[in-house]
């Protein structure tokens, strides 16, 4: 990935596998609105926000971990890591080893869905949780980043909360 101007301002909108698909995948569950369609508004609110926002989507578990590594140093990571949440040791352990915050994001009520999604092995080592809000979820998911960044900054004793 070609270096980010400030990577402090910098938030990673990362999405696992077969969300690529989005807005025809299985709308039921999903709704129709398209990964690219996401990006634009999670990007839209990030300028908002004064964060730049940074989108990949990849179907492979060691590239997500590759991409969680590059966000090290970053105000934080987006990730919705579709299947991977429920059994992707490797993607547990890269959120684990990274300082920035990642808050995880389901589009769907894992919850509500069959019993092997009610299991998450990134949960526990994620800043936060969002799932069952559909595509919004994201949106939430960036705010949530932004507060769990300025919390530890302020728990350090650096900058104010933004
Ligand atoms: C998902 C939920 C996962 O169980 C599923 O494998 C996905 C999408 C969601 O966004 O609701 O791929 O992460």
């Amino acid at each position: 990935m070609s270096a980010v101007s400030d990577p402090s301002r910098t938030v990673l909108l990362l999405n696992g596998p077969n969300l690529n698909l989005l807005g025809t995948r299985d709308p039921a569950q999903y709704g129709t609105t398209t990964l690219e369609e996401v990006e634009r508004r999670v990007a839209s609110l990030g300028r908002e926000l004064g964060v730049e926002v940074v989108c990949a989507q990849s179907n492979s578990e060691g590239a997500l971990v590759d991409r969680i590594h590059e966000a090290r140093g970053w105000a934080g990571v987006v990730l919705n890591p579709g299947a991977y949440a429920h059994y992707g040791i490797a993607l547990r352990d890269a959120i684990d080893a990274v300082e920035a915050p990642v808050v995880e994001v389901h589009i769907s009520n894992v919850y509500a869905r069959e019993e092997f999604r009610h299991t998450s092995v990134t949960a526990p080592v994620a800043a936060g949780y969002v799932a069952g809000c559909g595509v919004f979820g994201y949106e939430l998911a960036l705010r949530a980043v932004l507060r769990r960044g300025a919390e530890r900054r302020e728990a350090a004793g650096g900058a104010q909360a933004g």
